[in-house]
């Protein structure tokens, strides 16, 4: 892990193939311990961790909460609805004031693109000593998820060795609404890291074709792509032909909220069209797995029947690999390179 040099995590385009190594063999490492009750761990004991969500969250917001407490660090959640920024406190100003209280890491989720790095960013010209870790902004990244999307995918292939090498040259489809998901644009940079041909499928309102070259060069602002080699990604409308040999298929949520021209005609023609189903899926040629990082919206992405098969989905294991997950992006930003603190308690059984 010495090679870690991130001092925040705000997009995986800066990440490089030894990060993502680092971030999965950390993650297996936890996910094989057992840290809950007595047996949590004292690695970020008397540390601070802050969550921000300035919108609505179920699973990111609780995932994080959970890592810090299983690594023994204290939580403060701040709300937007009861906070002073009812009462016009700059958003900076109210950072500053858990930073004043001693928080170490920020879990900064906001609807505005580029958010948790103005504040990365605004903290760091202070010369805080806090990391800022990106939530989810706007439509641009959503680090956490697309990590813990890539660890549940390697962990599909490679049970017992979840490495970035699981990935290479399988085939990833990400089907429905690629414009507003931010989850497709880190789970874009994270599987064609690692060696994964990925095919968008969608209608062009909600994929535009533009998508076939986002991972073609850095975004604005990042000088070079730490990955020499990305795996292909095409665009692909009809979702049968999508679905011919993929090795596992992600469906995103049409995120309503986002949209605001009439993007789509009907739900039930989406359905029609874009909708998984286990006789869509038989089209792949095999028995694959089919993701979603929730909310689901049953009938529309999936049907109800797909989401609850154990055999198939892996939403409820995502969910699950994001606790693992996230403890690790902690470690890593809270705790840096020091291993010796990964040893249970010695009150642990
Ligand atoms: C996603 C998000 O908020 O970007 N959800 C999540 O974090 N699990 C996707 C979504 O809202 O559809």
């Amino acid at each position: 892990m010495s090679d870690w040099t991130h001092r925040h995590v705000l997009d995986l385009a800066a990440f490089s193939l030894a990060d993502y190594a680092t971030v999965l063999e950390l993650a297996q490492r936890f996910r094989a311990m057992p840290t809950s009750g007595a047996r949590k761990l004292p690695a970020l004991q008397g540390r601070l961790v802050t969550t921000l969500f300035f919108e609505p969250s179920t699973r990111t917001r609780s995932s994080f909460e959970l890592a810090a407490r299983r690594l023994s660090a204290d939580v403060v959640s701040f709300t937007p609805g009861s906070s002073s920024l009812s009462k016009g406190e700059s958003l900076l100003d109210t950072v500053r004031t858990y930073v004043a209280m001693g928080a170490e890491l920020l879990v900064v989720r906001h609807r505005a693109t580029a958010v948790p790095q103005q504040l990365a960013e605004a903290l760091d010209a202070a010369g805080e000593q806090v990391a800022v870790l990106n939530g989810g902004d706007g439509l641009h990244s959503h680090p956490s998820q697309g990590l813990l999307d890539l660890f549940t995918l390697a962990r599909h292939f490679a049970p017992e060795t979840p490495t970035p090498a699981a990935l290479q040259g399988k085939r990833i489809v990400i089907v429905g609404d690629v414009l507003h998901s931010r989850v497709a644009r880190s789970n874009l940079w994270a599987l064609t890291a690692c060696g994964a041909e990925v095919v968008l499928c969608g209608p062009p309102t909600l994929l535009p074709e533009a998508f076939a070259g986002f991972v073609a060069a850095p975004p604005p602002g990042q000088a070079a792509d730490p990955v020499a080699q990305r795996g292909a990604v095409r665009v692909e409308r009809s979702l049968d032909a999508a679905l011919q040999g993929a090795d596992a298929v992600m469906t995103l949520r049409l995120q309503q909220e986002r949209m605001h021209q009439n993007l789509l005609s009907s739900l039930d023609g989406y359905h029609q069209r874009y909708g998984l189903s286990h006789a869509r899926l038989a089209r792949c040629g095999k028995p694959v797995p089919v993701l979603h990082p929730g909310p689901v919206n049953r009938g529309v992405e999936m049907t109800g029947a797909l989401l609850d098969d154990p055999a198939l989905s892996l939403v409820e294991e995502q969910v699950r690999n994001g606790i693992p997950l996230r403890m690790a992006l902690l470690y890593l930003l809270v705790a840096g390179s020091a291993q010796s603190s990964l040893k249970p308690s010695s009150s642990s059984p």
